[in-house]
C-alpha cells in the first residue's frame, strides 16, 4: 500500500517542472521547483516543520504551547497547519498588505491572526516583526523567527538543495531563488556549492528592497514600497549569507507580476509574484548559456493566493502594471 499516516508526510520532494517562457529553444534547460505542491502551497512548510519538530525533539516545545512569528502569509499558513497537527496553538502577525486570501487560509488552520499596519520602520512597536517579538517575550511564546533563525536555512540544507541535486542527477550549473528571509537561498545554495563549487546561485531581489545593494556593496539603504509579497525586505536578515550569492537580479513589480500571468496562460502554471521574478530573472540568465547548462528556479507559491491581486486585470490597471496590449 501507499498510504501516509500524516500531512507532514507529505512536505517536500515536490516536482521539477521544464520552463519554457524566456528560454531560447537552442539554450540551456530550464526546471522550476514547484514549492505550491506542499500541504499549506509553499515552501515555507518546509522550515516550520523542521524548526517545530527539532524544537520538540529537543524538549524546547510541548504539545499545548503556543508558537508565533511575523509573516507576509506564506508561513503563517505552514505554521499554523503545522501547529495544528503538534497539538500547538499558534499566533500569526501580518501587514495590512498581505492578501485575503492568505489571511483566511491562516485562520482555516486554527492560527490567530494579528493584522498590523503598514510601517515606515521595521523596528516600529506597531509593525508586524516588533509585535511578534514583543509578543513572544511578554507571554513565554515560543517565537519562531524565521528572519533570523539559522534552522529556516538547514531546513533547505538538508531538504531542497539534495532534492534539486538528485532530480537532475547533479547536472544542475545555475540555482536561481528570491530572497525573503533568505533562508531558502541560503540553505539550498550552499549545499548545492558543497557539490559542484561551480554552480552558480543567483539571488533575486523586488525594486525597492534593500538586499540588492548589501549583497553588492555591503552598504544598508533604506529601501522604498513595492507589491510583490514574499520576497525583498527592509532590513537584512540573518537568514540570508551573501557569500553564497554569485549574483543578484532585481526585478520590478510589473515584470513580476506580467511574467507571472503570461506563464500561467502560456504553460499552465499558476505561481505568485515571486515566481515570476524568478522567471523573468531565469529568462535573463537563459540569454546568455548553451544548451550544456541547466537552470532551476524556484517557485514559492501558487497564483491562487494572487487572485485579487496580480491575477486580477483592474487591480493590476490601477496600479498600472497592465501593459496597454497584454501579452498572449
Ligand atoms: C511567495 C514567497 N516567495 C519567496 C519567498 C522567499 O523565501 P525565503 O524566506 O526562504 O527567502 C517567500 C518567503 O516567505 C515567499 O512567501
Amino acid at each position: 500500500m501507499r498510504v501516509h499516516e500524516s500531512i507532514l508526510e507529505l512536505i517536500g520532494h515536490t516536482p521539477l517542472l521544464r520552463l519554457k517562457t524566456g528560454i531560447p529553444p537552442d539554450g540551456p534547460a530550464a526546471y522550476v521547483k514547484l514549492e505550491f505542491c506542499n500541504p499549506t502551497g509553499s515552501l515555507k512548510d518546509r522550515i516550520t516543520y523542521y524548526i517545530l519538530k527539532k524544537a520538540m525533539d529537543e524538549g524546547r516545545l510541548k504539545p499545548g504551547d503556543t508558537v508565533i512569528d511575523n509573516t507576509s502569509g506564506n508561513t503563517g499558513s505552514a505554521l499554523a497547519m503545522v501547529a495544528s497537527v503538534m497539538g500547538l496553538k499558534s499566533i500569526v502577525t501580518t501587514p495590512e498588505k498581505t492578501s485575503k486570501e492568505k489571511i483566511d487560509l491562516i485562520k482555516s488552520y486554527g492560527a490567530e491572526v494579528i493584522i498590523t499596519p503598514e510601517v515606515e520602520d521595521h523596528d516600529d512597536p506597531e509593525g508586524f516583526f516588533m509585535v511578534a517579538r514583543r509578543l513572544a517575550e511578554e507571554n513565554g511564546y515560543f517565537d519562531l523567527n524565521q528572519y533570523h533563525n539559522q534552522d529556516n536555512v538547514e531546513a533547505h540544507y538538508i531538504s531542497t538543495g539534495p532534492e534539486i541535486w538528485e532530480d537532475t542527477g547533479g547536472r544542475i550549473t545555475h540555482f536561481v531563488c528570491g530572497i525573503g528571509t533568505g533562508g531558502c537561498f541560503s540553505g539550498a545554495a550552499r549545499f548545492l556549492k558543497e557539490k559542484n563549487r561551480d554552480v552558480q546561485n543567483i539571488a533575486v531581489d523586488p525594486e525597492g528592497s534593500i538586499f540588492a545593494e548589501y549583497i553588492r556593496h555591503n552598504r544598508e539603504i533604506k529601501g522604498y514600497a513595492y507589491k510583490v509579497e514574499g520576497i525583498g525586505s527592509d532590513v537584512v536578515t540573518g537568514a540570508l549569507h551573501p557569500h553564497l550569492v554569485d549574483e543578484v537580479i532585481t526585478v520590478s513589480d510589473k515584470d513580476s507580476f506580467n511574467r507571472a500571468r503570461l506563464i500561467a496562460r502560456t504553460e499552465g502554471i499558476s505561481g505568485g509574484g515571486s515566481s515570476g521574478a524568478v522567471a523573468f530573472a531565469m529568462e535573463k540568465i537563459a540569454a546568455n548559456l548553451g544548451p550544456e547548462a541547466l537552470i532551476v528556479g524556484i517557485f514559492a507559491d501558487a497564483g491562487i493566493r494572487y487572485l485579487s491581486k496580480c491575477y486580477n486585470d483592474n487591480w493590476m490597471r490601477q496600479h498600472g502594471y497592465l501593459p496597454e496590449v497584454e501579452v498572449n
